[in-house]
């Protein structure tokens, strides 16, 4: 059994659908990239799996169970976090505060939430320098780590994590990305959506979208190697 399943999505805005029923799964301990040109639908299908869109048809199954139809909250709590696309961390609130919010689902554990905060300061020490800064004054590569270490919080078996990469320097990017490895390493199940190829290397699966539907699903190594893909769907290289 596969630790995400996702059979026959439609989903969309208003009346305008966006995806037209795609289905992949993702095995437990893998590290899986969605890739696809703007508009394609990436963020609508990660934003689809944490439930903060109506599933129109079809089905979600986390661990066997469906979450399809489950609340954002509830959702977080049956272990999928998400790293939403654009960071949204709270501003006026400092670091340490955004990721004690992250564990919301476990207040009262307040030693297991210092631990997390720990590991989380582990991945990303530049956030630990900063603890008491407020959010909204970190730099954009500084804002994608607090996001990624604030959906770590709530402890999930699932991470997605929307456009890790984006506005950051091609070297901050791959920083970004060995953490993500070292958090896949470490037992998390990680859905990643990028543009950047040079994420690649890291991925066990790969995906990728084209208008609202899949177009390639499979090795990340076997994607690395066909070139025509790389240039047809990724901009070239
Ligand atoms: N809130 C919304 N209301 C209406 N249409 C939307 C909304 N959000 C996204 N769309 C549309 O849905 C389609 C898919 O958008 P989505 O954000 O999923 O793409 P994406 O693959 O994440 O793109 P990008 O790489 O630019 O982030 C686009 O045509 C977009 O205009
Ligand atoms: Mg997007």
């Amino acid at each position: 059994m596969s630790l995400l399943e996702v059979t026959g999505l439609r989903t969309g805005y208003g009346i305008l659908p966006v995806l037209q029923g795609i289905s992949f799964a993702v095995e437990e301990g893998q590290t899986a990239v969605i890739f696809g040109l703007n508009g394609a639908g990436k963020t609508t299908t990660v934003n689809a799996i944490a439930g903060l869109l109506p599933v129109w048809e079809g089905q979600i199954r986390f661990d066997g169970r469906v979450v399809s139809g489950l609340t954002a909250p509830q959702i977080v709590k049956a272990g999928l976090a998400l790293s939403p696309e654009g960071r949204r961390v709270f501003p006026g609130l400092s670091v340490l505060t955004n990721l004690r919010l992250g564990a919301w689902t476990r207040r009262s554990n307040h030693r297991e939430n210092d631990e997390t905060v720990q590991r989380v300061f582990g991945y990303f020490p530049r956030l630990e320098e900063r603890k008491d800064q407020l959010a909204g004054t970190l730099s954009g590569g500084e804002q994608q780590m607090l996001a990624i270490g604030r959906a770590l919080m709530s402890r999930p078996r699932l991470l997605l994590i929307d456009e890790a990469s984006l506005g950051l320097s091609p070297k901050l990017a791959q920083t970004v990305f060995e953490v993500v490895s070292q958090i896949n390493d470490a037992g998390t199940t990680v859905v990643i959506v990028e543009q950047n190829v040079g994420v690649l290397p890291y991925a066990d699966q790969a995906l990728i979208m084209e208008k609202g539907a899949i177009t390639y699903d499979g090795r990340g190594e076997d994607l690395e190697r066909s070139g025509d893909l790389r240039k047809t769907y990724l901009g070239g290289d």
